[in-house]
């Protein structure tokens, strides 16, 4: 076998992680590393932060802060989650560091060389407000495709296509609202219609295991006709171009991103570094779908085209995506489990997250997840067979024999070879091990994961079967036998569990009193079934898993739920300034018509079956005015009471529900779409008049 480079998409340093990504990439690339290091293969397990690009300066515009900040941030938020799930990289680096900045510079320069580019001056959308060049994501539109509004430069996030700025219909400038104009540019472009005849068709044509739902994309490219691409844009974040002349210039982002998988392994290992990524290296990629064309068509040709026996990924196991609760996950509209959030409210339950993220993992298609179906997995399946197998063969065994794991007489064995039960350790392997392994190395984590739980599985039925707690009494002899045997079972199910759920599987090597060497679990999954040596004692069990009560599905619910009616109350995300257009203009008599007063609101209640208004009953001098607002969403009625608010009085009353309202209370609405009172700024009697 050859050593393996495993890559996992860098993810973009502009927010945290979350279930979505751990299904589709990290969770799956880490139960392939871990246990293609059990094996004892020559492995790197290689991650990053993607810190350039766009999103991340838009991020940064809209908070205050500097593209820098930005990153800093999430490049730790990242990082540590990753970490606290176990994700066992070989090293977590990042695309702003001098390492890659220098990879990915001399990577430019030496295909710039070898004459692999093509410079082209051509006119790109250019903001006059902001005096600058609109590349990929600094232009939104309308999508040509679908006409939804908000697509970006680079892609319609309604229905997915791949986008270049010239095809947006009414393009705008993200930065300023305004019009873009076009202005001349110089650009380096990788001739990818070039490189489609004279290595691409061919590469993608000869791959045999990929993934159908990654050929099918490549290969749906292919058949559209591949055209140049620009690998450098004019912009200010990112990698300079190094090439005289070219200020104000940096390498397009997804010609450096991929490259920090280069640069993270020359920080990690500085002296082997090129080891891995030449000659007959296996480069592997674990990518989500948005990512195909990345790094099944321009890296890639980008590799081919450096030549000096760099090596081309050699498997892309693309997953699809993964729908929460009946929605795409948006991290707009906060629709998302976040890893780092779950990590601190459902702490110590890293397991069950990797778990059932693989259980349902996007393999072929998109899935799903719920947190009713976390529950279920969890109590009816880590709570219900795996714990309950490894509870009951300990607590047997303490009960029955001390914790020692007891001798098999000759009698006793003779009578479980008479049983349904009459495998040998040879047997437990070839038909209960040897598949998981295979499955994981035909990137089948689902099957892997359900055949792992199959070893419990069958301990269970072996228990319910051969009842030792009734052989006891009658056959001790038999009773320790099949006890003898559980644990064996049990054991093995330990080492098979390590790559998906690493910290149970420790947990119960530990109640084994169990510590396999290396040797012992590479044998595991290469040649055969590990044992405990009878005398071997065992320590105290305690409870593997714990139950996932309906009050913890409630509270994650609600806080989904609180996040869609924050979002629905928020205005559309959009690129537009959120301040409002200003009204046309209006005379003085037109504003004296208005009877504006200060009023004090002495009581607040919910309106029945409606969610949006409450109902204020106001103090106004002598009056008491009722008033129907739509701002339940927004406020408690014990927040509202006791408020000094602007009124409306002279509105003409309005019948909803059956109350009539009588005027309306004014609020200012924040660029988030937060309301606010407009208070005075000291109490004043009410009734007063403003002017
Ligand atoms: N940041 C990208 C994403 O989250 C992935 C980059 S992978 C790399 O979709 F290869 F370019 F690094
Ligand atoms: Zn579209």
């Amino acid at each position: 076998m050859s050593r393996k480079t495993i890559t996992a998409a860098l993810p973009y340093a502009n927010g945290p992680v979350h279930i979505g990504h751990l299904a589709g990439v990290y969770v799956p690339a880490d139960i392939y590393a871990r246990t293609l290091r059990m094996m004892g293969e020559e492995l790197l397990f290689i991650c990053g932060s993607d810190e350039h690009g766009v999103p991340i300066t838009l991020r940064a515009r809209k908070e205050g802060i500097t593209p820098q900040d930005v990153v800093d941030r999430y490049h730790k938020t990242i990082g540590d989650s990753f970490q606290d799930l176990g994700i066992s990289f070989d090293t977590y680096s990042r695309t702003t560091s001098a390492a890659h900045k220098q990879t990915s510079q001399e990577f430019f320069s030496n295909l710039l060389e070898k004459g692999a580019f093509d410079v082209q001056v051509s006119e790109q959308y250019f903001d006059p407000e902001t005096q600058q060049f609109l590349a990929d994501r600094y232009i939104v539109g309308s999508c040509p495709k679908c006409s939804a509004e908000g697509a970006y430069g680079d892609q319609c996030e309604k229905c997915g296509s791949t986008l270049s700025p010239d095809e947006l219909v009414n393009p705008k400038s993200a930065l300023s609202g305004a019009e873009p104009i076009k202005k001349e540019t110089r650009n380096w472009y990788l001739p990818l219609d070039r490189l489609q005849s004279e290595f691409l068709n061919e590469y993608i044509g000869s791959r045999q295991n990929w993934k159908s739902n990654v050929l099918g994309q490549c290969k749906s490219w292919l058949n559209d006709g591949l055209k140049p691409r620009a690998m450098t844009r004019d912009l200010e974040w990112g990698i300079p171009v190094p090439v005289e002349g070219a200020d104000g210039k940096v390498l397009y982002v997804w010609f450096e991103a991929p490259i920090g998988y280069i640069s993270a392994t020359r920080e990690l290992r500085p002296d082997d570094w090129e080891f891995w990524w030449t000659g007959d290296s296996e480069v592997i990629h674990f990518i989500g779908k948005d990512n195909i064309v990345f790094h099944c068509i321009i890296f890639p040709a980008m590799l081919h085209l450096r030549g000096d026996n760099y090596c081309v990924p050699s498997q892309v196991p693309a997953n699809e995506f993964l729908n929460l609760e009946g929605q795409k996950i948006s991290t707009s509209r906060n629709w998302a489990v976040w890893l780092h959030e779950y990590l601190q409210e459902l702490p110590n339950r890293q397991d069950e997250l990797r778990y059932v993220l693989t259980a349902i993992a996007p393999e072929t298609k998109d899935s799903e997840f719920t947190w009713k179906d976390y529950q279920t997995r969890v109590n009816s399946e880590l709570v219900g067979i795996l714990g309950n197998f490894a509870n009951r063969v300990l607590v047997l065994l303490q009960k029955y024999n001390n914790g020692v794991i007891p001798e098999v007489s000759d009698q006793a064995q003779a009578w479980m070879d008479a049983s349904n039960y009459s495998w040998s350790i040879e047997d437990l392997w070839s038909k209960r091990i040897a598949p998981i392994a295979q499955s994981i190395q035909e990137y089948r984590f689902r099957d892997a994961q359900f055949a792992m739980m199959e070893l419990a599985r069958y301990g269970n039925k072996f228990l319910a079967d051969l009842e030792p707690w009734k052989k006891v009494k009658e056959d001790p002899e038999a009773a320790s036998a099949v006890l003898a045997r559980a644990v064996q079972i049990l054991y093995n199910t330990a080492l098979a569990m390590e790559p998906f759920m690493p910290f149970a599987s420790q947990r119960l090597l530990d109640q084994l009193n169990a510590q396999p060497s290396a040797e012992s679990k590479k044998a595991f999954w290469l040649s055969q079934a590990q044992t405990l040596a009878a005398g071997h004692s065992i320590a105290q069990p305690s409870l593997l898993f714990q139950r996932v009560e309906d009050e913890l599905v409630e509270q994650q619910m609600a806080k989904l739920q609180a996040s869609l009616a924050a979002s629905a109350a928020a205005p559309a995300a959009s690129a537009q300034p959120a301040t409002p257009a200003f009204k046309p203009m209006i005379q003085y008599d037109d504003f004296a018509k208005l009877d504006l007063r200060v009023a004090t609101v002495n009581h607040c209640e919910r309106v029945p079956k409606a969610d949006k208004l409450l109902k204020l009953e106001l103090q106004v001098g002598e009056e008491i005015r009722t008033v129907l607002s739509g701002i339940a969403q927004h406020f408690e009625p014990e927040a509202v009471v006791g408020k000094q608010v602007l009124y409306l009085a002279n509105l003409a009353p309005r019948v909803m529900r059956g109350i009539e309202s009588q005027g309306m209370i004014l609020m200012a609405e924040d660029a988030e779409g937060k309301l606010h009172f407009m208070c005075p700024d000291q109490a004043v009697n009410s009734g007063a008049g403003v002017a």
